[in-house]
């Protein structure tokens, strides 16, 4: 397909992931010159701006960045182009296909980003469709779609069917913006670009994983979404579940998008049914004196469950996820605890045990990897202190890592969908989060508990561990 000419296609410009996530990640593509020949962005969206008053708007974020480059930004904001119409509206929609047209001037790839509240999709999606947007011919159509993908297993299937009643599925990329992240990407490269750990990466050695996932920000603004998702639909359908498939998946036969995404769907389709008694919910203190939620609201905010992955490699290793706002610290973490050595020949001073190996895989901040192991106490004739090698990828490569969405729009632009959410997988971990909250709402369910902002959770979410013999761990940014 001729990859030369690119529209860019905003629906939704107007909100606030267009000036906060999407244009700096296209002015930064701009800059390291990664965009098309030929490009141009059009934001689509209901209020009465013009091209003037969109590329103004978009400034006064983009200023923001420290390394704003002005004399960068005149030349890109002259493709910048703001079409008013309405989200539901046939005619707009013809209106905005003939704008395109006359920019475009010929043909040229249109990549259709859906940056609009999800209640929405359906009706945008059947109107690109309608008005014969969606269409490939010479040039691509692609469509990409934010999260949330859905509200539960049965909205999301409806959806799909929408999608596909316009675009086939490999016109759609439906974003987890924690697969854009450099560290997330890393986990494959660490576990299969290297041969010493792919071995011991099961059950004979692995004792258990952890993924924590812990924000300080409370709901902030969000009450409206928030309220109705709560931290299961908000971050462990999306966001953890893609970090458990990447940790436990088979290496996969090639780097195309379908190999690693039918190696993700496996592992996701391997997950044992959630006991309810393995899992924790939880409230934090305040939440219901927040503008927009309803004081009588029962949304977790926080949540940690254990899970198995029932095959030959993980059975009966826990998977340990826990995830919540107004946490202590922000920290997104994999642990993986190994056992202890068979036996041992050394005379431990009394009292002493060993520590077991940890690693520890941080995703963000300081971003790295830490490797814990044992070593011999200098001058001593048996102690044993642990001790960390650790990389940070701070120290070892120059310049901020760039954001997801970079990337994320690149791949999307380039046609590679390896770090876009496939409809089997969507659905999957729909599944696993439908049954968690049908456990929540069923008799015998554990109680909503309440925990104080700035704590990691309620005292249950240690007991999950405790109870097995373990605790949670978090060794980023703690060296
Ligand atoms: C989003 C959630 O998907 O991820 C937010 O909707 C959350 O509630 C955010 O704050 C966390 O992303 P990150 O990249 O800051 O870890």
């Amino acid at each position: 397909m001729n990859n030369d000419n690119t529209s860019i296609v905003i629906l939704g410009a107007t909100g606030d992931l267009t000036s906060r996530k999407l244009v700096p990640a296209l002015f930064s593509l701009y800059r390291r010159e990664k965009l098309p020949a030929e490009w141009r962005i059009v934001g689509y969206a209901r209020r009465e701006w013009d091209d003037a008053f969109f590329r103004e708007t978009l400034r006064s974020w983009a200023e923001k960045a420290a390394d704003f480059d002005a004399a960068a930004w005149e030349r890109f904001a002259e493709r910048l182009h703001y079409v008013r119409g309405d989200l539901t509206s046939p005619d707009d929609y013809r209106s905005l296909n003939a704008a395109l047209d006359r920019m475009e001037a010929g043909e040229a790839n249109r990549l259709y980003y859906l940056a609009i509240s999800p209640e929405y999709y359906e009706a945008v999606i059947e109107q690109l469709r309608d008005a014969g947007m969606a269409n490939e011919t010479e040039t691509y159509r692609r469509i990409v779609i934010e999260k949330p993908f859905g509200y539960d297993l049965a909205s999301a299937v409806a959806l799909n069917r929408t999608l596909h009643r316009a675009f086939s599925e490999g016109q759609v990329y439906r974003i987890d913006h924690y697969l854009g992240k450099e560290t997330v990407q890393n986990l494959l490269f660490f576990r299969f670009a290297n041969a010493i750990f792919e071995p011991i990466w099961n059950r004979n050695y692995i004792d258990h994983v952890q993924i924590t996932v812990a924000e300080t920000v409370d709901v902030e603004h969000r009450a409206g979404y928030y309220d109705k998702s709560g931290v299961m639909r908000d971050m462990f359908q999306n966001h953890l579940m893609q970090l458990l498939s990447l940790v436990a998946l088979e290496p996969p036969a090639s780097s195309d998008a379908n190999s690693l995404r039918n190696e993700k769907v496996k592992v996701l389709r391997a997950l044992r049914p959630v006991a309810i008694t393995d899992t924790v919910r939880a409230q934090y203190a305040g939440y219901t004196a927040t503008a927009g939620i309803d004081p009588a609201s029962a949304t977790p905010t926080f949540a940690a469950i254990k899970l198995f992955v029932d095959n030959w490699r993980w059975m009966d290793v826990p998977f340990y996820l826990r995830s919540g706002k107004a946490m202590a610290k922000k920290v997104s973490e994999i642990v993986v605890q190994f056992r202890r050595p068979p036996h041992l020949f050394f005379n431990l001073p009394p009292g002493k045990k060993l520590h077991p190996n940890i690693l520890s895989m941080c995703i963000q901040p300081d971003e790295g990897i830490h490797l814990r192991f044992q070593a011999k106490v200098p001058n001593s004739p048996n102690e044993v202190q642990p001790v960390v090698m650790e990389f940070h990828f701070s120290s070892t490569f120059e310049g901020a890592l760039p954001d997801a969405y970079e990337r994320l729009l690149l791949d999307a632009m380039q046609g590679d969908a390896a770090l876009f959410t496939r409809e089997d997988e969507i659905e999957l971990s729909w599944r696993m989060i439908d049954n968690v909250l049908a456990g929540w709402a069923s008799p015998g369910a554990p109680p909503m508990l309440t925990y104080a902002p700035g704590t990691w959770g309620p005292d249950d979410a240690e007991m999950l561990l405790a109870d097995d013999g373990r605790r949670w761990r978090i060794h980023c940014g703690e060296h």
